[in-house]
């Protein structure tokens, strides 16, 4: 077999195999699927924050045209709880009780025969509350707080004597908004039970999971689950969890023994599938006049519904990012009368980064060095958790290369002393990091009798391009060319996979297809060693590679037979193989699994009378290990960077302080990142494949994003010289 460290590092920049499907409207998304007979459903939301219903009035609903049951707290049949996973307990059951924890709860299902109708319908449900006074304040003394809940609070050293006795000292808060992962698909369920058997058409980043949480749900085998995604619509990590609207679409399917299919309403996109919580983080930071780290206090406290876990530990890349002695980093959770929040693309990385680059920023002014070099004197080649060597951190080639594509040498360092005519002009950087995360995946491999091969796993692609790499890396894998190759998810009855998130799905799912392709080849070569015909008669597998569609001696080309003489002289139509993957342990590794790194440059151009900001150029500088197709890398890393620049400077839900009613939930108030706020954004791939996993992948989703905002925040003070601590970084902060 051909080993990691020959291949290219970066693999070519194929064109998406399934771009043809979407860019002809061929390819159906979540709520593209119709079954005959199916009904319609649509949502009744809680008009109050907090407190109980008292009483449903769903008669004039039920008597309207073509509606065939409403559904509420009273009648709903009693259903299961989902599983804990990875990001926590399943959200609440919906139609519980009559408690109401946050404006925007479901509180009514209607189905009828039509959209139109189950939506007109759904207006006549009223609900007579007993209303409670909201809380809606992350500081409010009141708000229960969860300490420490992932488990991740990390102190080394003695951070409190450190920064009592350290030369330069740095205090600063900095906050962060609500922000609404909003994807441009809106989630859709359609649910088809034919007695105890359930389809479900879903928007989900995770259909093994959504199997399992509606197999217990519903008290069925799993194996009485099927979950269908081809094609999501995009997540950003919306899709990343079972959400109560598709369990009551099941239910409701459930109930009038016929198909239910929901689509939400955008409005509904804001409380229904979770958001990027806000948060206050409190920074001290402790240095040598040369700069040189000797303390970091990194809190901060997040925002999380009354009834949900969330996975936000904000603090937990300070605990690795720096070679620091004396680090305490420490995450709590203030319970709000707020919809369940949820990863949105670089979960908790986004705002603890946001922090902790604006503060080092701020640092580097105090001590008068340059913001790149106090990254350089603090750059940990170990992980200063435990001292163990890292897989792969090319995070210094980063600064240099990134540094030298942007231009930062040029950078006057004072503040407020570049300009261009009214525009001030600033330079900003940030390191950014993404933990590394992966989850158990599985995949089946096949090649056929006519020299085509497909491999297939219950995976997602959320637009990030996995049926393109997973074909990719199958037909390396296998030696056949990539038009032989088809790569198949979306099916909950293919092989487990893990989620489409954490940046995880191409090392897990990457390593699975390893496996398998590489167990198909070995049964390829089992079959010859054991036939008389064969030139590879007699021939340990562990002695056979592939190459060319055939199966040979290792650096023998010659001596071999190709998949299709070999199924040929069986009779066999094909031939099969299962493989998986666990993410690998670092204490067999003697290695830390390093995760992704990149640096950020930005400049920005600020409206001296007005306070506009403009985003002129991104310089993003990624270490994502091996990147197996660089095209859709580059297109991972400027999506990511989109939405930077969104978090940055636009992005921001806003709850009513009375009523907890979001008061922005639609495309037309929720500003995100378009075409006229985007520059030239400028990629380049640097480092090796990581040497903690066999394909050498780090995965490259979120840490597009990770760093822009402080990059942004950093250039901001530096055309300016005014600090912003608060996201987003709207004009008003700048006047
Ligand atoms: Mo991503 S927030 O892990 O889909």
């Amino acid at each position: 077999m051909s080993t990691v460290e020959s291949r290219p590092l970066i693999g070519a920049g194929v064109s998406r195999v399934d771009g043809p499907r979407k860019v002809t409207g061929a390819a159906p998304y979540p709520m593209d699927f119709s079954v005959p007979g199916q009904a319609y459903g649509a949502l009744v939301q809680s008009t109050v924050a907090a407190g109980r219903i008292v009483r449903m009035h769903t008669e004039a609903a039920e008597r309207a045209p073509g509606v065939v049951t409403v559904l509420t707290h009273e009648n709903a049949p009693e259903v299961g709880t989902g599983p804990t996973t990875v990001l926590g307990a399943s959200p609440p059951t919906p139609l519980r009780n009559d408690r109401i924890i946050h404006h925007g709860q479901h509180i009514a299902f209607v189905v009828a025969e039509t959209p139109e109708q189950a939506t007109a319908a759904a207006r006549l449900v009223r609900a007579d509350y007993e209303a409670a006074e909201p809380l809606l304040d992350l500081q409010d003394p009141r708000a229960e707080q969860l300490i420490d809940p992932w488990g991740m609070d990390h102190t080394r050293g003695d951070t409190a004597a450190a920064l009592e006795s350290a030369e330069v000292t740095l205090r600063a808060t900095y906050t962060t908004a609500d922000n609404t992962n909003n994807p441009l698909g809106l989630f859709a369920t359609l649910a088809v039970w034919e007695g105890d058997t359930l389809t479900v058409h879903d928007t989900s980043q995770w259909p093994s999971m959504v199997r399992t949480t509606l197999s217990m749900v519903f008290g069925i085998p799993e194996s009485s689950v099927r979950v269908l995604v081809p094609y999501v619509g995009g997540g950003f990590g919306a899709g990343l969890r079972v959400w109560p609207h598709v369990i009551l679409t099941a239910m409701a399917a459930r109930t009038v023994n016929r198909p239910v299919k929901l689509v939400l309403t955008r409005p509904q996109m804001f409380t229904s599938v979770g958001h990027r919580p806000s948060g206050v983080q409190w920074l001290s930071v402790g240095a040598t006049r040369e700069g040189e780290l000797v303390a970091l206090e990194h809190r901060s406290l997040s925002s999380l519904s009354m009834e949900d876990h969330d996975f936000e530990p904000f603090s937990s890349g300070t605990a690795f990012a720096y070679r620091c002695p004396n680090v305490t980093a420490r995450d709590r959770q203030a319970r709000l009368n707020i919809a369940v929040p949820t990863s949105m693309r670089a979960p908790a990385e986004a705002q603890g980064n946001f922090a902790l680059e604006s503060a080092l920023d701020e640092l580097s002014y105090t001590l008068g060095i340059d913001p790149l070099e106090l990254r350089l004197r603090n750059h940990t080649a170990v992980d200063p958790r435990n001292g163990l060597p890292w897989s792969g951190k090319a995070l210094l080639a980063c600064y240099e290369i990134g540094g030298r594509h942007f231009g930062w040498a040029d950078r006057n360092p004072e503040p407020r002393s570049m300009r261009d005519g009214n525009w001030l002009i600033g330079y900003g950087m940030a390191s950014a990091i993404f933990p590394y995360f992966a989850q158990p995946c599985m995949a089946e491999a096949t090649v056929n009798r006519d020299g085509s091969a497909f491999v297939r796993s219950a995976a997602t692609d959320i637009g990030t391009g996995t049926y393109t790499v997973m074909a990719q890396l199958s037909a390396e894998e296998l030696a056949l060319p990539l038009d032989k190759v088809r790569f198949d998810l979306g099916d909950s009855d293919m092989p487990d996979s893990g989620m489409a998130g954490g940046s995880g799905l191409t090392g897990g799912l990457g390593n699975a297809v390893h496996d398998a392709c590489r167990r198909l080849v070995r049964s390829f070569a089992g079959l010859a060693r054991e036939d008389a015909d064969s030139p590879l008669r007699g021939v340990d597998p562990d002695d056979v590679e592939c190459g060319d569609g055939r199966v040979h001696l290792v650096g023998r080309p010659e001596c071999g037979e190709s998949y299709v003489d070999i199924l040929a002289r069986h009779g066999l139509p094909q031939l099969t193989a299962t493989g998986s993957s666990t993410p690998p342990d670092p204490e067999e590794l003697g290695m830390s699994l390093a995760g992704a790194y990149g640096a950020k440059f930005v400049e920005v151009r600020v409206d001296a009378d007005l306070g506009l900001v403009r985003v002129a150029r991104v310089v993003s500088a990624i270490d994502g290990g091996r990147i197996l197709n660089e095209k859709t890398a580059r297109s991972q890393i400027i999506g990511g960077t989109v939405g930077g620049i969104g978090m940055a400077l636009l992005e921001d839900t806003v709850t009513d302080p009375r009523t907890g009613r979001i008061a922005n939930g639609t495309f037309a108030d929720y500003l995100v990142a378009v075409n006229a706020d985007v520059p030239e954004l400028d990629v380049v791939f640097v480092g090796e494949p990581d040497r903690g996993t066999a394909t050498g992948t780090k995965g490259v989703g979120e840490i597009g994003l990770v760093g822009v905002a402080p990059a942004i925040a950093n250039a901001v003070y530096h055309a300016t010289g005014k600090r912003v601590r608060e996201l987003p970084i709207t004009l008003d902060a700048l006047l």
